[in-house]
Formats: structure tokens, sequence, C-alpha cells
């Protein structure tokens, strides 16, 4: 059995002060959770979140990994930076960072590799842009970001890595897919796996859907036997809503 997980992704969103309230207004209201829950913050929120969820059942995440130890990155982090703040997850190659930062998946390959190596649940996001979903396309561009950017890890790997469909079409426009079409395509990248790497680390990977999954949709794909959970945006930004979704089985 996989265990749920619903992660929020604030992006680049919320300052210190502001990342302290929404914890805080978040943490009692999950509390009873029967999934796991994550939030997935800024760099410089990070702190500020640890300690606002201390004793609470959620778990914080980065939103990006480098895979050097140290060098000349100007504007990356490390894997040793984050340790030392005790992160859980971490998001690697969100479509944004692949549409506006040249992410590829040689280097998500590489920055899971990193999050590994470091310990951390990397939350890893594949889907097909709307263009690519058009021409047909989709199959085919989640086959090759499965393979490469997961190429070469093992199956206790996959204890702890996360995979997010989330089709770039839906990220923030308010268009989500049917529960039927996300469910579809969640057992596609299953059969991925499946076929790539082991049958049993199809049957013991989590992924979710991304992409405007919200407090009107999400019982509906919740209730979908591929999908394992979902990676929240915009409606994790406000405490009832990322709440209510966290409690999608209540
Ligand atoms: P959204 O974002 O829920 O605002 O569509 C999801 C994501 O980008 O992870």
């Amino acid at each position: 059995m996989r265990k749920p997980l619903i992660a929020g992704n604030w992006k680049m969103n919320k300052t210190m002060a502001e990342t302290k309230e929404l914890i805080s207004a978040i943490a009692p209201k999950v509390k009873d959770a029967d999934c796991d829950v994550v939030v997935c913050v800024p760099y410089t929120d990070i702190q500020t979140a640890k300690r606002a969820a201390k004793g609470t059942n959620i778990k914080i995440g980065a939103e990006n990994v480098h895979w050097a130890q140290s060098g000349a990155f100007t504007g990356e982090i490390s894997a040793d930076m984050l340790k030392e703040l005790k992160v859980e997850y971490v998001i690697i190659g969100h479509s944004e960072r692949r549409q506006y930062f040249g992410e590829t998946d040689e280097t998500v390959n590489k920055r899971v590799q990193a999050a590994l190596d470091a310990k951390f649940k990397p939350i890893v996001c594949v889907g097909e842009t709307e263009e690519e979903r058009e021409s047909g396309m989709t199959e085919t561009v989640l086959l090759r970001q499965v393979t490469e950017g997961l190429k070469g890890f093992k199956s206790k790997d996959f204890d702890k890595i996360v995979i997010a469909y989330e089709p770039v079409w839906a990220i923030g426009t308010g268009k989500t897919a049917t529960a039927t079409d996300a469910n579809n395509t969640i057992g596609y990248i299953r059969h991925v796996l499946a076929k790539k790497f082991h049958r049993s680390i199809a049957e013991k990977a989590r992924i979710l859907y991304g992409g405007s999954m919200n407090v009107k949709n999400c019982k509906e794909l919740m209730a979908e036997e591929e999908i394992d959970g979902g990676l929240i945006g915009g409606a994790s930004l406000k405490a009832d809503d990322f709440a209510f979704i966290v409690n999608y089985d209540k």
C-alpha cells in the first residue's frame, strides 16, 4: 500500500513573517491527516517553517538542490546547506525550472542523485506542455522524462523518490486534467516504471498529480486508483484550502 502524500509548493511566495503565520495556521487544521503532509518553501523560509512546524505532522521541503557539493554556481544551493536546515523533501525538475531556467532531464538526474545522497526525498516533476499534448506527444515526453530523469536509480531509491505528474498546461491556469485523464496518464507512468525499471518499483513508487488541484476537484482526483497524492501550488498558499485538500478523505 502506498501512503498518500499531499505537498504544497509555495514557489516564490511568502516572507519569513508570512511563513510563520501560514504554517501556524495550517498545523492545527491538518493534525489528524491520514496522509503525509509536506510544505516546500523558498530557501529563506526554511528555518522559519521548520520552527513553526516543530512538533506537528508537517514536513518541510525545499524547491530545488544543486548536484555539486559547493563551488561557483551563483544562485544555487547545495545539499549540505539544506541538510543543516534539516529539510526532508526537495522538489526537482519542476516545469517552471525546465521552462525558465534551462533544467533538462540530465540535470534533473544529477539533482535527484544529490538529493538521495543527502537522504532527502526528491519529488521529481514530469509533464507535457499543451503543444506536446495537442500533437499527441504526451507519452513520448513522459517516457523520456521518466527514463532519463531517473536513469540509474535502484529499487531502494524508489522508497524515497516521489514522482509528480504535472501537465504544464494545467499549472496555475485553473485548467485541470480530468480525474480519468490524470489517472490514465499516471497509469502510463507506472507502466513505464514497470517496463524500464521493475514491476515492484512501479507498485511502490508514489505518483502525485499536480496542476490546479483545489478544494473543488481534490476528492475526485484522490479517489482515482493511480493517484497517490497532490502537488499543490496556488491552493497551498491558503491555510483553509490546503488543509481541506490534506483532509480530502474526511
Ligand atoms: P498549481 O501549481 O496548483 O498552482 O497549478 C502546481 C505546481 O506547479 O506544482
